[in-house]
């Protein structure tokens, strides 16, 4: 295994919070991010360069180690799941919650639930836990507007402000988790390239706690 290590960022509105965050780390890329058509990036360390993906694709390339390390949303790691995975830091960013919606003051059936969202998985393990029969519907974004066209009884989406659901009219239900970004290693990587990584996650770790 090559000394040099591999981080992998979610794109996205993650992204615009974690640059600085790195930077409060020592971490700066090389060149200008949002100026660049390139997904590998050399940074100021010359042993650590990003690549800078889907978010829904950083557990990929973490657990399979293509990269040693990532910034994953907790919605994602909780959607993908975490096999091969440390979770060592949370980063304390881009905090908001998964919840389940619905259309404002109407009541959610308890008959068999059609349920309109991105996070299948999550959906499917919260709505047997509770012994509620539930239809998932997988969609790609705009959940909000499912049963606004009478696609879904009940959504399962982010909700920060609320101000989409409110647009929508539609109100919260029920918090599922909250959410934030958090800091994933590779398992293989942590054991192998310990002495390279221990420092690097130490200086992440006093950035977020220097935030607090
Ligand atoms: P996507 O295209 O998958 O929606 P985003 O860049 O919008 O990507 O979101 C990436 C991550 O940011 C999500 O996985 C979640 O952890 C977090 N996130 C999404 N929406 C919000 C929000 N409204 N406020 C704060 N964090 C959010
Ligand atoms: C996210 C999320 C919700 C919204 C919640 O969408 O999917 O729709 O934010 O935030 P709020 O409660 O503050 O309104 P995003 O803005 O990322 O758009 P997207 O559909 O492109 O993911
Ligand atoms: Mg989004």
């Amino acid at each position: 295994m090559s000394k040099q290590l591999i981080l992998a960022l979610s794109k996205g509105r993650i992204l615009d919070e974690t640059l600085p965050l790195l930077a409060d780390a020592g971490i700066e890329p090389a060149e200008d991010l949002g100026k660049s058509r390139k997904l590998l990036f050399d940074t100021n360390l010359p042993d650590v360069k990003l690549v800078v993906i889907r978010a829904t694709d950083v557990p990929t390339y973490v657990q399979l180690g293509a990269a040693d390390l990532g910034v994953a949303g907790k919605d994602v790691l909780l959607e993908h799941g975490v096999e091969g995975l440390y979770e060592p830091l949370d980063l304390e960013i881009a905090k908001c919650k998964l919840m389940t919606a619905g259309v404002t003051g109407a009541e959610p059936s308890r008959a068999r639930r059609r349920v309109a969202t991105k996070f299948v998985n999550v959906a499917r393990r919260y709505y047997a836990e509770r012994g509620i029969q539930a239809e998932v519907i997988k969609l790609y974004g705009a959940m909000e507007l499912a049963p606004l066209m009478n696609l879904a009884d009940e959504i399962v989406d982010i909700v920060d402000t609320g101000n989409t659901l409110r647009a929508n009219g539609m109100e919260p239900r029920e918090l599922i988790a909250p959410i934030s970004t958090r800091l994933v290693v590779n398992k293989a990587a942590m054991t192998m390239k310990h002495e390279r990584l221990k420092p690097l996650l130490e200086r992440l770790e006093a950035a977020v706690a220097a935030r607090r």
